[in-house]
């Protein structure tokens, strides 16, 4: 059994509750608000290209990506996009105080406090070294030159995609940037946004027919000295070898420490401590810990079911809409008004299920179509589904029914008092058994789960879109949610929650 004591104090902690929201002073300093750019002072951009239609597969295709494949070195085309269309800048909303950027990925608070970093060998038009991707002018900078996938190799404990891959992906957040607003409850929302942008990114890494694969053991404070974090500051979340077929990386990589300079982010920042904690306490210190870490093993059956079984008919590969994934990509937002009245069909929910639980390729799933994450739903208005609460079951594509009725002000309220989830055809919660993850794979299970809930809420964001209808991320009430599913979501936490359902035209 291992120790997850910091991440039970950390998860009970950040709960939201009617009384912890009532009584929580927090107001937005917005004079204080950080800047969602990282930007080095002294470091000269290296421009990528912007050919970004190559992105040709119809989206839904590609979505639940097959398992890792041995593909060739990425062209810098190919970087090129998968780093656009995960972290890119896709709109830009004007107002009259100023711009707002939005990207790829759907995140809390449009606040984007998720960095990627690339550490690569010789790749065609791009030199071996370290590099931070910098979405605000699409460009690279380069943090260290050589050859470093060794560091990552070692710290990863020789997985066998990060030891051989070309390139590397490296995703890690600078707290402030969301503690600014969500405070403590920021270290969640680390492995929810870095969730919605890697589903974006391990689809964008599929159409470009280079495998990639989710590694989130890893020894954090070699990662967190190769790219130059600040352990106060920022914590690396993953690893995302891309392509294949490279050959060992060479040993002897640079060790030395790295300061480089980059622009204040606001005129003061505060510290919430809980985030820096958990993530030390989620921490692995060597690469044996993490080869360890990622061969304990998560046994779980599905009990029988007690309620009528809905069977799901998804549609098939030869029935996906054809939009491209760029274009899927690129129009896909945050729905910000649903309309009530408008169904979903069963056929449009049930691919939304099956393409956002299709196999995931990461490190603390034995085999691809092991999950951490289960789905519990509330019905508002879907075709063919009477309304009520449903507990989807993967293996036999089906929804049990767990109670049937009208739960439109339940969900509001679960949903944090918003009209969003109140309006919506369908609410999807990810929900995750905690112990049974923390007994296996301790505090840092807790990462893994969390991230989980987030890919799949980023893929069911891109199903949705390609479906041509709506999506939002939404916080909750935790334990309310729970309690609403019990006694068969009994003992079990939410990682994240997403409503589905036709938008409503602004007038
Ligand atoms: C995990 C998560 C939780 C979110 N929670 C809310 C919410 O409670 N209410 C809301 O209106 N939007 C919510 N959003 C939507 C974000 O505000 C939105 O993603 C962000 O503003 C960026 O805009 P875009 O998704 O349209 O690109 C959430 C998004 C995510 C990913």
């Amino acid at each position: 059994m291992r120790n997850a004591d910091a991440a039970r104090a950390y998860h009970e902690a950040t709960k939201h509750s009617e009384r912890s929201l009532r009584s929580n002073p927090h107001v937005l300093d917005f004079d204080n608000q950080p800047i969602p750019f990282k930007l080095y002072r002294e470091l000269e951009p290296i421009p990528l290209p912007r050919d970004f239609t190559a992105l040709a597969g119809p989206g839904l295709s590609a979505l639940s990506a097959a398992p890792y494949h041995e593909a060739g070195i990425p062209s810098l085309n190919a970087l090129s996009r998968v780093l656009y269309f995960s972290a890119g800048i896709t709109k830009r909303k004007r107002y009259p105080g100023g711009e707002q950027y939005f990207r790829a990925y759907s995140n809390t608070g449009a606040l984007y406090h998720v960095d990627l970093y690339l550490v690569c060998g010789e790749l065609p038009g791009l030199s071996a070294g370290v590099y931070h991707f910098g979405p605000h002018d699409h460009a690279l900078r380069r943090l260290r030159e050589g050859d470093q996938r060794r560091v990552l190799a070692d710290a990863s404990g020789l997985e066998g995609q990060v030891t051989r891959a070309p390139a590397i992906l490296v995703s890690a957040s600078t707290y402030w940037r969301n503690a600014w607003k969500y405070q403590s409850r920021a270290y969640r929302h680390c492995f929810w946004d870095a969730g919605t942008l890697h589903a974006n990114l391990l689809v964008a890494a599929a159409s470009e027919q280079l495998g990639a694969h989710v590694v989130v053991g890893f020894a954090d404070r070699a990662v967190e000295r190769l790219l130059g974090l600040d352990p106060a500051r920022e914590g690396a979340l993953t690893l995302v070898p891309l392509g294949g077929a490279a050959g060992a990386a060479p040993g002897a990589p640079e060790d030395s420490e790295l300061r480089l300079e980059t622009q204040t982010l606001s005129r003061s920042e505060i510290d919430y401590p809980a985030i820096a904690e958990m993530h030390a306490a989620s921490s692995l210190q060597q690469g044996n810990d993490a080869r360890a870490w990622r061969d304990a093993s998560r046994e779980r059956e599905l009990p029988p079911a007690l309620g009528r079984l809905i069977g799901l008919n998804p549609l098939g590969d030869e029935e996906l809409p054809q939009e491209s994934l760029q274009s899927v990509i690129l129009r896909r937002g945050s729905t910000r008004a649903f309309e009530r009245t408008a169904s979903l069909s069963a056929r449009e929910l049930a691919t939304v299920l099956e393409r956002a639980t299709g196999g995931l390729a990461a490190d603390f799933l034995g085999t691809p179509d092991a999950s951490l994450i289960e789905l519990y739903l509330i019905v508002h208005q879907v075709e063919g589904i009477p309304s009520g609460a449903y507990y989807y079951r993967r293996p036999e594509r089906a929804l049990e029914l767990l109670r049937e009725g009208e739960f439109r002000a339940v969900a509001g309220r679960l949903g944090l008092f918003q009209e969003l989830p109140a309006d919506a055809a369908v609410n999807v919660y990810c929900v995750c058994e905690l112990e049974s993850v923390f007994a296996a794979f301790g505090n840092r299970g807790y990462r893994a789960a969390q991230l989980e809930g987030g890919i799949l809420g980023g893929r069911m964001y891109l199903a949705a879109y390609a479906q041509r209808f709506g999506a939002t991320g939404l916080t909750f009430l935790d334990d309310e949610v729970i309690e609403f599913f019990s006694p068969h979501a009994q003992g079990k936490d939410v990682m994240f929650l997403i409503a589905l359902g036709r938008s409503r035209r602004r007038s």
